[in-house]
């Protein structure tokens, strides 16, 4: 099995000196950056918006991995393909017309992600499944960084995998979300999944470089 990418997640960086942190990780081996946008209606908690969107991508070379947890995201498409993100997730659960917003993402030239709770099923995807570039499945009822790993969403990472290959989109990427760590990473990938979001599991480290290489390692090991 090869190894998975790394995203560690801003969400847990220190927002006083943000730049220095994504240039920390970046250089301790993180290959995507991950973003958490939260507007405080779809999750109970507000974060960030374009305009730091705009200050990640001037901090980093990387793949700038942009989460909306927010409703109505298509309204939101341009703002953020502006400040220049390069993945763009949006909730499956907060977007009324799934597909056209899948469309509308990948028109302004990111790629597409659709994003589930631990509890929406997978068959919500069956019909873009062909158009997606990434699934993010969530591990945590988002909102938070630092919560447990629910394992009830091991199978369904296996089912979205199966999914994707059904819909002849086997390169499509599956993304996990929520108390990923070394300890949960080889359950992760064995199921399937190529790329982990990693929060309080880097951040909350005094060495980035060795907290990356450890989940990496240990999902490569899946
Ligand atoms: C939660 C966010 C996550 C969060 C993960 O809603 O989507 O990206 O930062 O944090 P950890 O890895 O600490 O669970
Ligand atoms: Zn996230």
């Amino acid at each position: 099995m090869s190894q998975p990418l790394i995203a560690p997640s801003i969400l847990s960086a220190d927002f006083g000196r943000l730049a220095a942190d994504i240039a920390a990780v970046d250089e301790a081996g993180a290959d995507w950056i991950h973003v958490d946008v939260m507007d405080g209606r779809y999750v109970p908690n507000l974060t960030i918006g374009p305009p730091v969107v705009k200050a990640v991508r001037r901090a980093t070379q990387k793949v700038v991995d942009v989460h909306l947890m927010i409703v109505e995201p298509e309204r939101w498409v341009d703002a953020f393909a502006d400040a220049g993100a390069d993945v763009l997730t949006v909730h499956a659960e907060a977007a009324v017309h799934l597909h056209r917003v899948v469309q509308q993402i990948k028109a302004r030239g990111m790629k597409a992600g659709v994003s589930l709770n631990p509890a929406t099923s997978e068959e919500t995807l069956r019909y873009v499944a062909g158009d997606l570039d990434l699934v993010l499945v969530m591990s945590v009822n988002p909102g938070f960084g630092g919560q447990s790993f629910i394992d009830a969403v091991v199978p369904k990472i296996r089912r979205i995998r199966a999914l994707l290959d059904e819909a002849g989109n086997g390169s499509a990427h599956v993304e996990v979300d929520g108390g990923v760590s070394d300890k949960t990473a080889g359950r992760v990938c064995a199921a399937g999944a190529d790329v982990l979001v990693a929060g309080s599991a880097v951040f909350g480290k005094d060495d980035y470089a060795a907290a990356i290489a450890a989940i990496r390692e240990a999902g490569g090991r899946a």
